[in-house]
């Protein structure tokens, strides 16, 4: 059955073209291994993405996302 999970969460500083590339090059080629889909949106310093795929491949997709420093949890509403 597939798995989605989502999440939005805050930037620690903006990102630059070069390192979102960097960032785009290493997501896509592990989610092609891991037959992961979704999406990755950027904007205004906040990150939206869904991911979709088998439970154990998403979960562990988001416990190597929610571990990177680049980003945390978005300023409380
Ligand atoms: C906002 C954000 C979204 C990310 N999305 C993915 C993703 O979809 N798939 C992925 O493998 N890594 C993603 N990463 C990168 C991971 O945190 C991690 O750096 C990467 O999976 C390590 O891959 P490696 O072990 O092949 O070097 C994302 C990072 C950030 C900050």
């Amino acid at each position: 059955m597939l798995y989605r999970l989502a999440y939005v969460s805050s930037a620690v500083r903006p990102l630059s073209p070069d390192a979102g590339r960097e960032l785009l090059l290493v997501s896509r080629r592990n989610n092609l291994r891991d037959e992961i889909t979704g999406f990755l949106c950027y904007r205004n310093g906040m990150f939206f993405q869904l991911l979709e795929g088998r439970r154990s491949d998403v979960e562990k997709c988001f416990g190597r996302i929610y571990l990177d420093a680049r980003h945390g949890a978005p300023p409380p509403s």
